[in-house]
């Protein structure tokens, strides 16, 4: 039931969730492979980048052009109809429908030389396990740009209870379960309108809490550390539930530098860098081995 409820509410996300990539937050990473002078591997054949759960592919687009990916083809792999022409340049498109390796087994893939995968893994049921799936496919020497999430041991343990409580609700009765979701996205909205403008210092340290020393948000400390509360003013209701059924789909959480480290040594791979892009996104760039 668990795989199906998933499907289910990815479904209606990604049917009812238009917010276009979020370009900005990427922007460390585009100055990151610019600064580094990330490039594609020089071929004589027309190149291949694998781009997976990139249906909207802005940042995946940007990224491809930062590291002068042209005349080459982009193989998307998304449930969701990839947006891409926009973005395309001189590359051509070719789309995989449907979840890696869930529904699209891995004989599917092509060998390819570059793969970008941002913003998806975390809803991967183990985001190392699909990503050394993936890497099988590429060529020696090709460049691999990935996310990993990872989250505070209270905030995954909060939405891993979430998650089980809505999928069981959802499983019983998917309006219910809507309902109560829409109730706690209200009141989402309420907690951050209430906080607007309150400021907490904290002293102590425990990254595996998520806390660090400094002055912050009281409604941001509540969303990194504790639980869901997404706020953003002037959002409504409906942008706040959405990002909460984003959320209740995490499943892969613990990509902790230490562990994306130890994840690329074991896939044999050269770490240009292992980018903080955010406190919760890791970003591997890296090449297979030669
Ligand atoms: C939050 S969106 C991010 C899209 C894009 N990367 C961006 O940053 O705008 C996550 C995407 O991952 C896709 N996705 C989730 N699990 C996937 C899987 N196992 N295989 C392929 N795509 C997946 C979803 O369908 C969705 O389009």
């Amino acid at each position: 039931m668990t795989e199906r409820v998933f499907d289910e509410l990815l479904t209606w996300v990604t049917g009812v969730d238009d917010t276009p990539s979020d370009l900005a937050k990427h922007a460390g990473l585009n100055a990151f492979l610019v600064a580094n002078g990330v490039k594609v591997p020089d071929s004589s054949a027309p190149a291949r980048a694998i781009v997976l759960g990139g249906a909207k592919a802005g940042i995946e687009q940007s990224v491809l052009q930062d590291v002068g990916f042209a005349n080459g083809e982009i193989v998307c792999i998304d449930r969701v109809p990839p947006l891409a022409s926009e973005f395309l340049g001189s590359n051509s498109l070719v789309w995989l429908d449907g979840l890696f390796p869930d529904t699209v087994d891995e004989d599917r893939v092509p060998s390819a030389d570059v793969l970008v995968c941002l913003a998806a893994s975390r809803f991967f049921p183990d985001a190392f396990d699909t990503y050394r799936r993936l890497v099988r496919h590429l060529r020696p020497g090709s460049l691999v740009v990935i996310d990993f999430l990872h989250q505070p041991v209270i905030r995954q343990a909060a939405l891993a209870a979430l998650r089980d409580w809505v999928f069981v609700e959802w499983g019983r009765d998917r309006d219910l379960a809507m309902a109560s979701l829409r109730d706690l996205s209200r009141l989402s909205v309420s907690v951050g309108n209430g906080l607007v403008g309150s400021v907490v210092d904290l002293e102590s340290s425990a990254p595996a809490l998520g806390l660090h020393p400094g002055s912050y948000s009281s409604q941001r400390v509540l969303y990194e550390v504790f639980f869901p509360f997404w706020f953003k003013s002037g959002a409504t209701e409906d942008d706040a539930l959405r990002q909460m059924v984003w959320q209740l789909l995490y499943r892969s959480m613990n990509g902790t530098e230490e562990r994306v480290r130890a994840f690329a040594d074991s896939c044999d791979m050269e770490v240009v860098g292992v980018l903080a892009l955010t406190p919760d996104t890791n970003v591997l760039v890296g090449r297979t081995a030669r």
